[in-house]
């Protein structure tokens, strides 16, 4: 690699820079806004307690697996893989990873307009006195459905993502996540106490944390699964292409238990206010529908002195949540374009943030905008194939290749570079090799029959 190569890989600051930004793909609409929709379509507490499970066994091993091989090979997705495994299938893997980034943003980056529009409209006083369910619920609706609203918000979403992907991984990404990840998680501190002291919040509690069994099956578990990846950024190369700018000195191990256990709390947090405030306006856990987070939230800030100005912050750091996670998405492609077509960042950005936005029309038009795609429920759909069996599919070939292509003990040496002990090693050698890839094959296949029989 060149030296004009290098410089335009980039490389994190400091271990504490790659934290933050890892920790901001990470947290993001995944934890406020997709987890509690999720939890109330999924059964409720069951679903937390799969969600919890299938992080700590699953999503901790693919962390560290996809970190490690990025560090490794200093590449992108598609160039880690050739790199350890040259010509051969695998990169096919690299390549899956691309694809699903470029579509998870697409619609990804409609809901992070959505929560732009939601700052506008909080700051100049939309839901300001009294706001019951059935104003707040009106209030989206007419929103989301007006095309050119949804498409402006979502058009500075993508043009913002490329400018600052097109600065480079230090400049751009590292100044943003330092002091506004901190704020959101006081924040959302602040309203789920806020929340859990509503009168009737014991109901909503006892959705979210009180496990009813028997709505458990295997859709469950595979959302739950999903989800986990989707929240923890895996399964298409985010953490490979952030790992790979990591530095050989830094711990991995503690990196990725870090980020998991970061990104779950504010997830389970999310929740803690979500559930009470529904309880609390009189409506069950299981309302349902794509948008749970930007119908409740308005209710809970009506509840409170000075709503407005908690409200309109609460919507900023979700925005400036969501660019730490929408910029990790458009990294992924455009280090690819960058380290295997010799692209320069701008050209790589403007291209592939202009064709995420063309798929993205669909998605955008799909919560009233257009009769056909809100019927098929666009958003929704892209939203399961894409940012959850699709990534549920690559991160089973990322745990077999790295236990059994590359090899466990390979990956293994790499960890002890930075982390000589590494006293998980079993554990995670266990998981990589068979649990994790054994439980997503075993979900994977149940639901496949499930479809065919019905
Ligand atoms: N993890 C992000 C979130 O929860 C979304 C994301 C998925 C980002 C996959 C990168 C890769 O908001």
């Amino acid at each position: 690699m060149d030296g004009q190569q290098l410089s335009q890989r980039g490389a994190w600051g400091s271990k504490v820079a790659f934290i933050f930004a890892a920790t901001g793909s990470a947290i993001g609409l995944g934890n406020i806004w997709r987890f509690p929709t999720m939890v109330s379509q999924n059964g409720g507490a069951v679903f937390v307690l799969i969600y919890i499970l299938a992080v700590a066994l699953i999503g901790f091993t693919v962390m560290l697996a996809e970190l490690t091989l990025g560090r490794h090979a200093q590449k992108n997705p598609v160039g880690a893989f050739e790199y350890i495994k040259p010509h051969t299938p695998w990169k096919l893997i690299g390549y899956l990873g691309i694809l699903t980034g470029i579509f998870i943003l697409s619609f990804y980056a409609v809901v992070a307009g959505w929560a732009l529009g939601y700052f506008f409209k909080t700051a100049s006083g939309t839901f300001k006195g009294k706001v019951t369910p059935e104003m707040s619920n009106q209030i989206f609706t007419e929103f989301s459905s007006d095309p050119i609203q949804v498409f402006f918000f979502f058009a500075i979403i993508m043009g913002l993502t490329i400018f600052i992907i097109s600065k480079g991984v230090k400049k751009g990404i590292e100044k943003w996540t330092k002091i506004l990840m901190p704020m959101l998680f006081i924040l959302i501190v602040f309203l789920a106490v806020r929340a859990l002291t509503l009168p009737g919040a014991g109901q909503g509690i006892s959705f979210y944390l009180k496990p009813d069994f028997s709505k458990l099956n295997v859709a469950v578990v595979l959302f739950a699964l999903g989800q986990a990846f989707f929240s923890l950024s895996l399964g298409m190369g985010t953490m490979i292409t952030y790992g790979s700018y990591i530095s050989k000195s830094d711990n991995l191990v503690s990196s990725a238990g870090w980020v998991s256990f970061s990104d779950t709390l504010i997830a389970l947090l999310a929740g803690l206010i979500i559930f009470p405030t529904l309880a609390f306006s009189g409506q069950p856990g299981s309302v349902g529908g794509d948008a749970l987070a930007f119908k409740v939230f308005p209710l809970i800030f009506s509840e409170m002195p000075g709503g407005q100005i908690f409200g309109t912050l609460f919507f900023a750091l979700l925005f400036v949540a969501a660019i730490t996670s929408t910029i990790s998405l458009l990294e992924v492609p455009v280090a690819y374009l960058v380290d295997e077509r010799n692209w320069s960042r701008n050209k790589a950005a403007l291209l592939a943030g202009f064709i995420t936005f063309l798929i993205g029309i669909p998605a955008a038009l799909s919560t009233g905008g257009m009769e056909f795609f809100t019927k098929i429920n666009f958003l929704g759909l892209f939203a399961i194939i894409f940012g959850n069996i699709s990534l549920a599919v690559g991160a089973l070939f990322i745990c077999i290749f790295v236990a059994y292509i590359w090899g466990v003990k390979k990956a293994v040496k790499e960890i002890h570079s930075g982390n000589p002990r590494f006293n998980l090693r079993p554990l995670w050698a266990f998981s990589v090799k068979f649990l994790s890839p054994a439980a997503i094959i075993i979900i994977l296949i149940t639901l496949i029959k499930k479809i065919i029989t019905g």
